[in-house]
């Protein structure tokens, strides 16, 4: 087979296994296995860019970022629909009478044929097809005219690149891009153990995704799509019913809802609209209402328009979903990056098809605004997200103390709520930035609601740089109880690590050797690897420089520490509660003992000038011992500057094993070339000079 032959028969592959999961929910292969064709299919187009074509699924990864979306021009507006608020049967009654009436039919007539489906809660878009090839996507906008989001709607691996079929010269589809509720909760778990944001519910989820300038971010995202109208068609006549109209949309390989049906006259539609509403929690997206559709095509058209919306179709809602509870109690939890967040309990009620025993308040000051008590009456109320909130207390019905005999006032029984002063789970004092509404526990480096969040953050690249130490691996050293701070993985022995699941020997000794080589880092680096909130890798050079020492650091207070440049009050009070927090103190002294060090010459403000003072450098090819950013850090603390290219003005070219085009141009240039060994020399004996 050629490559191009090849590359044909993985595209169809590629294509058909997209449709069975995501159109037809029915996959027939392995997520590796799929991964495989991928990326043999990647392979070939790496090879020959020019067997790449417009419908190859390895568009689906997304490419660079756009500056801004082109406008798209609806030629068929995107219509909205009219909303019935009537959640009861009367809703799709009414419905049906003004249909009806503006049919001119009478009571004795037939009863009106419907489509009903759900009304997807997501984000609507059309996809235009040109002779079956998915050429452009658009948002709804105004309805007139949308923004051109074609490379992140290219992701969606429900949408067709290529219809199935004898497909017309131009067909656009319209429908919903939507996530489902498990999809989203398997990415933001991931997205948490990244340290990245995590989306607030699907439809936030859907539009930030698809309105995405980075379409590399959209590939990540779960979107799904169905199908669910037309837009401009040419050459092809669609079937007489919108029913039949979507069975069509199907059998091109577009994704269509399955929860849908053909109802004939009110009582059909109101049997539907309580049917799936009964079905709410156990369909896996969101829906907030169902639509009905006047069948037939015909009659729409004799229908037609009252401004935006058709006349032959309406969103029959289901009432908001709140539920009157009491609220049994309210628990404090504690988040990976240590905010404390009140919980309440609440003796369980049914909400939007499922059962609910907590609300979230989101912060203390929602606590006292809403002034929520132990044993209130309050209105919970479930939206998009999964963890319903509290909407309101029912004041009236407030528990209050037994009035004293004559004494009119009466107190309520519980006091406000307060959060506590220290943490439930590690006992660290609790601390509040500076008009942040946000409480947190300062113990960052013991808590064990933080520690893996601390861990992987210690053991990150720009921090101590440990190799192999990934979520994995810290999760196992978490839950097998041999590390509860940071300064226990310098106690990790090759035995007790060999001894988790499936850490070999090897590996077990690879990642020990890790650890040890981590002590020898940099100030700032160490600095950065506490996790001090508000201390990123910028902020902990700073403070590495101005103090030059670990133990001044500690000590200061925040009057001091405002005195470094770009460090203002919040970042101050971050560093102070840190240090101020015992816990913490007790780590860093254990991590110091196991022998965690760092040049001592480091940036000292104060210092003589450094044996690299006013020298420039360049760094070539793989060093022995550094990464080329601990290799930059000891250089600028020695006083030197590391530059990105050789020319008359480089002091020392640092050259490691398989240095390029730089050392070529040193040799030109008949500059100083040494190796990393040389180097540090010139630093410890300050010998400065050239040899
Ligand atoms: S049909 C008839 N069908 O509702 C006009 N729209 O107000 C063409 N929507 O934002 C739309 N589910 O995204 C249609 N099954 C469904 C729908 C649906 C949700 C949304 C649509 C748009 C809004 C229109």
């Amino acid at each position: 087979m050629t490559p191009d032959e090849r590359a044909r028969v993985l595209r169809a592959e590629i294509a058909r296994h997209d449709h069975r999961y995501y159109a037809l929910d029915d996959p027939s292969i392995t997520d590796a296995d799929y991964d495989r064709l991928f990326r043999e299919l990647q392979a070939i187009e790496a090879e020959h860019p020019e067997l790449v074509t417009p419908d190859s699924p390895t568009r689906r990864v997304g490419g660079k970022p756009l500056a801004q979306f082109a406008q798209v021009r609806h030629d068929v507006p995107m219509l909205s629909i009219q909303t019935e608020t009537d959640t009861g049967p009367s809703g799709a009654e009414q419905f049906d009478a003004r249909v009806r009436r503006d049919l001119e039919l009478s009571e004795g007539d037939a009863p009106i044929e419907y489509s009903a489906e759900l009304k997807f809660d997501g984000l609507a878009v059309s996809l235009r097809y040109e002779n079956g090839v998915f050429v452009r996507g658009a948002t709804r906008g105004d309805g007139l005219t949308g923004e051109d989001v074609t490379r992140n709607l290219a992701t969606v691996r429900g949408i067709p690149l290529r219809l199935a079929g004898d497909a017309p010269p131009v067909l656009e589809v319209r429908g919903e891009a939507y996530m489902r509720r498990d999809d989203l909760a398997r990415y933001n778990e991931r997205a948490r153990s990244r340290g990245e944001k995590p989306l607030v519910n699907p439809r936030n989820g859907v539009a930030g995704s698809i309105r995405q300038l980075d379409s590399a971010i959209a590939a990540n995202r779960p979107i799904r799509f169905f199908a669910y109208a037309l837009g401009v068609v040419e050459a092809w006549t669609p079937p007489a019913t919108h029913g039949e109209l979507l069975a069509a949309l199907a059998a091109f390989g577009l994704p269509v809802c399955e929860h849908r049906a053909i109802a004939r006259g009110w009582r059909d539609l109101a049997a539907f609209h309580d049917r799936m509403g009964e079905r709410r929690a156990s369909i896996p997206f969101d829906f907030d209402g169902v639509v009905y559709k006047v069948n037939s095509l015909a009659l729409q058209e004799r229908l037609g328009f009252r401004s935006r919306e058709p006349r032959w179709a309406v969103a029959h809602k289901y009432p908001a979903e709140e539920a009157r509870t009491v609220v049994v109690a309210i628990d404090v939890q504690i988040g990976r990056t240590g905010a404390l967040t009140p919980v309440t309990k609440l003796r369980p009620v049914f909400v939007g098809g499922v059962n609910v025993t907590n609300a979230t308040l989101h912060n203390e000051d929602e606590v006292r605004r809403r002034d929520v008590r132990v044993d209130d009456t309050v209105i919970v109320r479930r939206a998009g997200d999964v963890i319903p909130e509290v909407v309101s207390v029912v004041l009236d019905a407030r528990p209050m103390k037994p009035s004293a005999r004559g004494l009119p006032a009466r107190e309520p029984l519980h006091p406000p709520f307060a959060l506590p002063e220290t943490c439930p789970q590690c006992g660290s004092r609790v601390v509040r930035e500076e008009g942040g509404a946000i409480a947190r526990c300062s113990g960052g480096l013991v808590c064990p609601a933080q520690v893996k969040g601390a861990l992987l953050h210690f053991a990150g690249r720009r921090a101590m740089d440990i190799e192999g130490l990934g979520d994995r691996r810290v999760e196992q050293l978490i839950s097998s109880g041999q590390v509860k701070t940071p300064a226990d993985l310098y106690a990790l022995t090759v035995p007790a690590l060999a001894a988790l699941d499936r850490l070999g020997e090897k590996s077990a000794e690879n990642l020990v050797a890790a650890i040890a080589k981590s002590k020898d880092t940099t100030l700032a680096r160490f600095i950065f690897a506490l996790g001090i909130r508000n201390v990123g890798e910028t902020t902990a050079s700073d403070l590495a420089r101005h103090f030059g020492r670990f133990d001044a650091l500690m000590a200061v207070d925040a009057a001091a520490l405002e005195a470094v440049p770009d460090v203002g009050s919040v970042v101050a009070s971050s560093i102070v509660d840190f240090f101020a927090e015992a816990h913490n103190r007790k780590v860093i002294e254990r991590l110091l003992e196991a022998g965690v060090r760092w040049p001592e010459s480091e940036g000292r403000a104060d210092a003589p000038p450094g044996p690299l003072a006013g020298k420039a450098l360049v760094i070539t090819g793989t060093l022995p011992s550094f990464s080329r950013d601990q290799l930059k850090a000891l250089i600028e603390a020695a006083g030197g500057k590391v530059c990105g290219s050789v020319s008359k003005k480089t002091d020392y070219v640092v050259a490691g094993a398989e240095a390029g085009t730089k050392l070529e141009k040193a040799r030109e240039l008949e500059l100083e070339v040494i190796d990393e060994a040389r180097l540090l020399r010139i630093i410890e004996t300050r010998e400065g000079g050239k040899s």
